[in-house]
């Protein structure tokens, strides 16, 4: 089954607890959240403390995208606040196959995620310390703009090795989703879509859960 993930960085954060029921009515799977620092990238947003308020909300998959330098100082808090999911940048300078395997000791599932001018490569010796795969495709920092094309290629990759390696890692996309690409996606291999406008727009979040999920699934038995 395909999985959404409303990334709330396009919400409405005046009423942040209004937009998780409306997500969850929707009947969303994942909460994505995008933590930026202003220095790996050139946005800044939120932090552990608003994933945790998030977490005492609701029962949704928190899936909680790092965009930080330095994500090992900060990964206990995230683990205290409730993140169930837990990705880094394979472009950090860090450990990351140890950072990998902090995160799962901490009892959260890990994820790693490439900027898009990075090879799909780098991912393919850590697959078997991930829960998930996240491909990037639009350069991180910002929502809003659009889908790169390049990245269906580099899905088909992914799949291809995680097939080859026989283990079991969601693939998730993120940057561009919309009902336009959400078919061309899912059959190069992708099983979540992360959506920030494209769910967002109008405020209609269950009408735009919908339509996505619809032109997602003319492919998805
Ligand atoms: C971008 C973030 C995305 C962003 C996607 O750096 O990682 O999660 O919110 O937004 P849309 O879906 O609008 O491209
Ligand atoms: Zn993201």
């Amino acid at each position: 089954m395909i999985k959404i993930a409303p990334s709330f960085l396009s919400a409405d954060f005046r009423t942040l607890e209004n937009q998780v029921r409306l997500v969850e009515e929707a009947g969303a799977e994942y909460i994505h959240l995008d933590i930026m620092d202003g220095h790996f990238v050139p946005n800044i947003t939120f932090g552990a403390l608003v994933v945790e308020a998030i977490r005492k909300t609701t029962d949704l998959v928190l899936d909680v995208h790092l965009m930080i330098s330095e994500p090992g100082k900060y990964l206990k808090d995230f683990a205290d606040a409730g993140t169930d999911i837990l990705t880094v940048h394979v472009e950090v300078e860090e450990d990351v196959p140890a950072l990998l395997d902090r995160i799962r000791k901490a009892n959260m599932k890990a994820g790693a995620t490439l900027r898009p001018g990075t090879g799909i490569e780098a991912l393919f010796p850590l697959l078997p310390r991930l829960d998930l795969a996240l491909i990037m495709s639009v350069e991180p920092g910002f929502g809003g703009q659009s889908f790169m094309p390049a990245s269906l290629g580099r899905a088909r990759a992914l799949k291809a090795e995680i097939v080859r390696q026989e283990l079991d890692v969601e693939i998730e996309i993120d940057g561009g989703i919309g009902v336009e690409n959400a078919h061309q996606v899912v059959e190069a291999g992708v099983q979540v879509l992360v959506a920030g406008s494209a769910v967002f727009r109008d405020g209609a979040i269950a009408k735009n859960v919908q339509a996505i999920r619809e032109a997602a699934g003319r492919i998805d038995e």
